[in-house]
Formats: structure tokens, sequence, C-alpha cells
């Protein structure tokens, strides 16, 4: 991904690891449109930043994303990178029957938005000179929390859509996978306080760094969620998970 001069486009931006990529990217000189359901948040994160601008949408809603679209092509003819960061978590118990709602929530959330949001913009940004779509997917795709199952499993079926995606689009546009480990973020309560989480600025720092310093790379793994990416290749994947639940 280019450095600077991208116009990009942040779903999420408006709070946590899309808003601290958001005013990055935003540093570096690039213009800046983030997206997102609250617009108070979506205000605050472009507050005093001329040339960035926000749109409210929910990814959950496929009539929202293909009106955003058009609206965000016609508004920015020169949009060349999708960050697809939007997303929700849950903790559950999938061992006794529940109500499945958050879980439906889950799965719109993080997998069909992603999907629906580059489906809306693939054919513009294949158009476009150093195009880019980002995904941002967890540790958790790679080493499943279980109290966290579903999450877990659509950050698991995000990679693999990503996979797909960078194969069919070698060429044309770049596709990068962001692969956050626990990172101090509302996305989850506890998550700010936890001393187990990655501070938000130290992730958004290293993140930039590696997309600055392998503008080429697929994948943007830093340090703390190695044990999780690598998990499988290392035979480690069980004691990981078994740590997890002895830890809740
Ligand atoms: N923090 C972590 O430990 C961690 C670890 C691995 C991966 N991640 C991933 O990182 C991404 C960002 O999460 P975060 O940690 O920065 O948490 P966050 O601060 O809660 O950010 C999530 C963002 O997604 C937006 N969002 C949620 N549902 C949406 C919808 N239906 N439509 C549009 N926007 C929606 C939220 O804005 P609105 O509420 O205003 O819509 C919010 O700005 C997520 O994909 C998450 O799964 C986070």
């Amino acid at each position: 991904m280019k450095r600077t001069g991208n116009t990009i486009f942040i779903t999420g931006g408006g709070s946590g690891i899309g808003r601290a990529l958001a005013h990055r990217w935003h540093d570096e000189g690039n213009r800046v449109i983030v997206a997102g359901r609250r617009r108070e948040a979506l205000e605050e994160t472009v507050a005093g930043r001329s040339g960035m601008a926000y749109y409210e949408l929910d990814v959950s809603d496929p009539d929202a994303i293909r009106s955003v679209a058009g609206r965000l092509t016609t508004d920015h003819p020169g949009l060349n990178v999708l960050v697809n960061c939007a997303g929700i978590s849950g903790l559950e118990d999938p061992t006794t029957t529940r109500d499945l709602s958050r879980t439906s929530d889950i799965v719109e959330t993080n997998l069909l938005g992603p999907i629906r949001m580059t489906d809306a913009l693939v054919d513009h940004l294949k158009g476009q000179p150093d195009a880019a779509i980002l995904v941002v997917s967890s540790g958790t795709g790679f080493v499943p929390y279980p109290g966290a199952a579903t999450y877990s499993a659509s950050k698991a079926a995000i990679h693999s859509y990503t996979l797909s995606l960078r194969a069919l689009l070698k060429g044309a546009t770049q596709v990068i996978e962001i692969i956050p480990p626990m990172v101090a973020t509302d996305l989850l309560d506890g998550l700010t306080a936890s001393p187990l989480s990655v501070p938000l600025d130290k992730f958004a720092d290293d993140v930039m760094a590696q997309l600055t310093g392998q503008p080429e790379a697929d994948e943007i793994i830093v340090e703390e969620v190695e044990p999780f990416r690598f998990a499988e290749r290392d035979g480690k994947m069980r004691e990981i998970v078994a740590s997890m639940i002895a830890d809740d």
C-alpha cells in the first residue's frame, strides 16, 4: 500500500482501531473518510482535521452499503483504498440453547459486512492506481477464543474470504489482512482495563510501521499476535485454547 496520497475509506473509523489508523493515515498526508453508525463518534474523529469526512453507515444493512458506496465514489472519485474495520463481538455459551440474535448480528457485521462493502466498491477500486483492500480480522480467527465462539468463527471466515480475494485480485488490487491481538478498545467490556491488551497507540504505531516497512506484505502481524497466527504451524493450538478456557 502506498504511504501517502491515497483516498481511504474506513468502516468502523469512529472509534478504536479504525479511528487510530484513520488519524495516522491522515497525518501521513492521505484523504481519509470514516464510516459507522454513531454520528457523534464520527464527528469526534474528523474534528479539526481538514480533508477528513464521514458517512453514517450500518454495514449490516445491504441497502445502506449500496447507497453510501454510490455517494462515496461520486464525492471522492479518487477513492483507492477500502479498509473493512467495523466489527462487533460478544461472549456466549454455545453449550446451552440461547437467544441467537447477537450471533446473527456478529455474522452480518463481521463477515457479510466486509463481503458486501467490498462487493459495492470492487469494480471502482480495480480501475484505480495503487488500489488496496484491507481487512481487519483477529488473532481469534487463527486460534478461537471459546467464550466468543461466533466472533472467532466470523474472523476465521473473513480470513478465508480474504485469501480468495487476494488470489483473484492479484495484479489489480492489493489485499492486506491486519490481524490484531487483544487491543485496548471498547470492543468488549474489560478490554481497556486488561493487562493483556496491547495499548491502542502502540498497536496502531506497529501496524503503520509494518505497512510502511513492508508495503507489499499480505498480512500485518504484530509481535503480540504471532503465537496465535502461527499456532497451527507450531502445534500450539490446543494448548492456547485450553489456556484461554482456564483463564475464564
Ligand atoms: N480490540 C481488540 O482486541 C480486537 C482484536 C482483534 C480484532 N479486532 C477487530 O478490530 C476491529 C475494530 O474493533 P475495535 O477493537 O477498534 O473496537 P471498537 O472501538 O468497538 O470499534 C468497532 C467499530 O465498528 C463500528 N461498527 C460496529 N458495528 C457496525 C455496523 N453495523 N456498521 C458500521 N460500523 C459498525 C463501530 O462504530 P458504531 O458503533 O458507531 O457503528 C466502531 O467504531 C473489529 O473488526 C474487531 O473485530 C479487535
